[in-house]
């Protein structure tokens, strides 16, 4: 028996398995997991966040194939998805060593031997004010330091699991990737991999991504309390299900060849310098970077979409005068093609899709056509002015300005992530970033972007950006200027360096 999840596409159903973090892991990662925690001898496996027991089904498959019994035991906040286990096959008897316990304030009597989890994967802005002072305090307890205030649950998971952990003792976690690539992550696994022996990390190539449905690349760490060491096995697993991976790992990562898995042995400096979820990049990319040729700024964040992004039809029900309007393109869906002509937006219009932003700058509301502060009092009345960035703004409906930019950059798309020709001189917002040409020779520009559609530059994206289960890229603007543009394409195209036009 084992455990399979069928997942609501959206809805409330949706939204609460969000909210609890409730994703199921799949049985041939959980034994793989569970293959490693118990692989040290342990008698008994410690899961945080049972669920309805995806580890314990899999810690009673492979009992037989390390020959011996395992006692089960974790914590799980919500009774309901417990009881659930017993419909998967589970026995009351198997979660007598569970408790329904917050697993983040759980102080065990002993330390534990095996720790096996995949933690509620909550983003930073569902959790509550208290519960963030609650974890920053945990953070500071257990590292010395406190962690940025934009770190996920799962992160806080992890390291108090760390702290549980008994000498000698494993511990294996399923993760998002962005436990590797935040904004606190240098430093987290700085602390984590100074203090455990940090065994191996298992990435998953999109085609065999353990959580097909869900827009996480997730990531496996297992780790040791023991002595650190300078290296680390680090492997993509390029074709879902099978026992390659629990076989690998049971060997423990000896097997000589496995064919639905690479396998690198890997310096952990250098790993750590790449970001664990990244591949291996000994070389240093001394060639032409996208910063040499231009400078990268992210769109614009009206606070408010609903209410400064219009469709043609609400701008002319308002009678917004023309200088108040600028064309703008709010999502990488609205754009089907890598170009942005009149055509694409005339469509968006046809089709209903805001293409105009309200765009004023700071003169008083008074000095505003009457339609336009008859607009404004209803942004009043929604109490958009309190609202997080608007309430930075003085006046709170002053827009951000930008030159159009003539290159954008669509991320976190489902269709790949690309560079956009901007022929029509709108306005991005937050869906994409906005790519300025040091130099606006038209020439200069064509060719920048030919070669930024490269698929050789496209693939480069995965060594400056965040990635995510379904293939798509987060790229921030900062690392967008480091992207690595291959010299020999460069050269092909002819892009001059900049340096040449100054
Ligand atoms: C991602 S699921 C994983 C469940 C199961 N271990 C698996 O791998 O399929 C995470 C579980 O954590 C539970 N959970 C959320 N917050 C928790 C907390 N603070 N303490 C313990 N469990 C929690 C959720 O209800 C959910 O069942």
């Amino acid at each position: 028996m084992s455990v399979h999840q069928v997942l609501p596409k959206h809805g409330v159903a949706r939204e609460q398995l969000r909210e609890r973090g409730q994703f199921w892991t799949p049985n041939w990662v959980a034994e793989a997991m569970v293959a490693y925690v118990s692989n040290g001898n342990a008698r008994e496996i410690f899961d945080p966040a049972v669920g309805v027991g995806a580890f314990f089904h899999a810690a009673k498959n492979i009992e037989s194939e390390i020959g011996r019994k395992l006692g089960l035991f974790g914590n799980e906040i919500d009774a309901s998805v417990l009881q659930q286990s017993l419909t998967t096959g589970l026995q009351q008897a198997d979660l007598a060593g569970v408790r329904i316990q917050d697993f983040t304030s759980f102080k065990p009597q002993n330390l534990l031997p095996a720790i096996v989890a995949n933690p509620p994967y909550i983003r930073h802005h569902r959790l509550s004010a208290e519960t963030k002072v609650y974890l920053r305090r945990l953070s500071r307890e257990i590292l010395g330091f406190s962690l940025d205030g934009r770190t996920g649950y799962h992160v806080y998971f992890l390291i108090h699991a760390l702290n549980l952990l008994a000498e000698f003792g494993r511990l294996a976690f399923i993760i998002p990737a962005d436990t590797f690539e935040g904004i606190f992550a240098h430093k987290l696994w700085h602390w984590i991999t100074c203090h455990y022996r940090l065994d191996a990390v298992v990435t998953f190539d999109p085609a065999a991504s353990p959580f097909p449905h869900v827009d996480t690349n997730a990531v496996i760490v297992l780790i040791k309390k023991a002595p650190p060491q300078n290296r680390l096995w680090w492997a993509r697993v390029n074709k879902p299900e099978g026992e390659e991976l629990k076989r690998w790992v049971l060997s423990n990562f000896e097997t000589p060849k496995c064919n639905s898995i690479a396998i690198h042995d890997r310096s952990l400096a250098e790993a750590i310098r790449t970001g664990l979820s990244r591949s291996p990049q000994e070389e240093i990319h001394a060639g032409p970077i996208l910063g040499d040729y231009a400078k990268v700024l992210r769109g614009i964040a009206t606070g408010a979409n609903e209410f400064f992004f219009l469709t043609r039809k609400q701008a002319a029900d308002i009678s917004v005068p023309d200088t108040y309007l600028l064309p703008a393109i709010g999502r990488t869906r609205d754009v089907e093609t890598d170009i942005i002509t009149a055509e694409t937006m005339q469509r968006l219009d046809l089709k209903g899709r805001p293409t105009l932003l309200l765009s004023i700058d700071g003169r008083p509301e008074t000095s505003l056509p009457i339609t336009l502060q008859n607009y404004l009092s209803l942004g009043k009345e929604l109490d958009l002015p309190n609202r997080a960035l608007i309430k930075t703004r003085r006046p709170w409906y002053k827009m951000e300005v930008r030159d159009a930019p003539p290159i954008l950059f669509a991320y976190l798309g489902r269709r790949n992530v690309r560079f956009i020709r901007n022929k029509v001189d709108a306005m991005p917002l937050t869906g994409f970033l906005c790519v300025y040409p040091h130099y606006h020779n038209e020439e200069f520009i064509e060719q920048l972007w030919q070669v930024l559609q490269h698929p050789e530059t496209i693939k480069n994206l995965a060594k400056v950006g965040k990635s995510y289960g379904s293939g798509a890229i987060k790229v921030e603007p900062r690392a967008l200027e480091k992207l690595p543009l291959p010299e020999p394409i460069v050269q092909r195209i002819g892009l001059l360096p900049t340096k040449l036009f100054s």
